[in-house]
């Protein structure tokens, strides 16, 4: 008996030495603890042996079960200890790794362009006034003088409403009656930015909405010297001290004289190219004095008052600060633009 109890106990701790997993640890129990291992077997055999036989080997089978018991949870701590060791590695969390960027949103640069000029008069004195983009006949162009079936009206390819002389505005320049009705008779220095519409075909310099930004200064003794010496300032404001401007007479109803104003072509200093038509210039907009009719219909007399107004496309601001060489970027949404500003 005594040999056999060394033989088990050795083999069954050999066996141990190669449970790697808890399903053969179990089985190793099963094989070798449980109830028809050869060591239970020993102990159900104590009765038979010889009586002073059978204290030593009681003793000795027990020394070997609590050999195994203790060799089998030894092992099972090891087990669960490499366990875990291995998940930890396994499934480690890196905690080094950077955060992922949260986009920023940004302006829109034709909303950063509208609000250059807009600071840049703002810097002059001039405060924003906000005038509807949806109006009626009357502002857009009667009051403008240009009574109804008055040819100038064609110069504004306009968006009609379902609803009888309603108009999506094509200018800012309605702004001026309602600005001027809303003070007379107290001088004026306001500027009005918005949206415009106009049904456009659709090319490099064209679109069918755009940013406007109305100029209009209302007063006594207001001169042309005024408006030039303004809007060549805003000029040099937004482009630097060299800039050069100038003024070509042109026809608008709403001023007497009008103009047109040029900016001297950044993208070839002057040179002449593509963009510019190889002219050296490129238009901003138009200006004038207040046509009499228009002081009037804004509730100002003409004898007594004086004002001048300009109007410009702001997205052009962009176009020459950046180079961009066709205005249909601004509202096509193609990311690659609009994330570059
Ligand atoms: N409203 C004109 C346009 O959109 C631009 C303009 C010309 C505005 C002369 C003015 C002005 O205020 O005096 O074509």
């Amino acid at each position: 008996m005594l040999p056999d109890l060394a033989q088990i106990e050795k083999k069954a701790l050999q066996l141990l030495e190669s449970v790697q997993d808890e399903a053969s640890l179990e089985a190793w129990r099963i094989a070798n603890l449980g109830r028809s291992s050869l060591l239970m077997l020993v102990f159900d055999q104590l009765g038979k042996l010889a009586k002073d036989e059978r204290p030593v080997v009681g003793r000795r089978a027990n020394e070997v079960k609590r050999a195994l018991e203790s060799a089998f949870s030894d092992r099972s701590n090891t087990l669960h200890e490499t366990a875990l060791q291995h998940s930890l590695q396994a499934e480690r969390l890196d905690i080094t790794l950077p955060g992922r960027a949260i986009p920023h949103g940004r302006l829109h640069p034709a909303t950063i362009s509208l609000r250059t000029a807009i600071r840049a008069f703002a810097d002059m004195g001039f405060q924003v006034y906000r005038s509807p983009e949806v109006d009626t006949d009357e502002y857009n162009f009667g009051l403008l003088n240009m009574p109804p079936d008055h040819p100038a009206r064609d110069m504004w390819d306009t968006f009609f409403t379902s609803m009888p002389n309603v108009s999506l505005r094509p200018h800012t320049s309605p702004g001026q009656i309602h600005v001027m009705r809303q003070y007379a008779p107290e001088p004026i220095r306001a500027i009005l930015p918005g949206m415009c519409y106009r049904y456009e075909q659709i090319n490099a310099r064209k679109e069918t909405q755009f940013y406007q930004l109305e100029v209009l200064a209302v007063g006594k003794n207001i001169s042309l010297g005024d408006l030039k010496g303004t809007v060549s300032d805003f000029a040099r404001r937004i482009f630097g001290q060299k800039i050069r401007t100038r003024f070509r007479a042109s026809y608008f109803p709403f001023t007497e004289p009008s103009a047109e104003y040029d900016f001297e072509c950044l993208l070839c200093n002057g040179k002449g190219c593509i963009v510019c038509a190889g002219t050296g210039w490129l238009e901003i907009g138009g200006c004038g004095m207040v046509h009499p009719i228009v002081l009037k219909n804004g509730g100002y007399d003409p004898a007594e008052f004086s004002g001048f107004a300009a109007g410009l496309g702001t997205e052009r601001i962009m176009m020459l600060k950046h180079h961009i060489d066709d205005i249909r970027y601004f509202w096509s949404n193609d990311m690659r633009f609009l994330e570059q500003f």
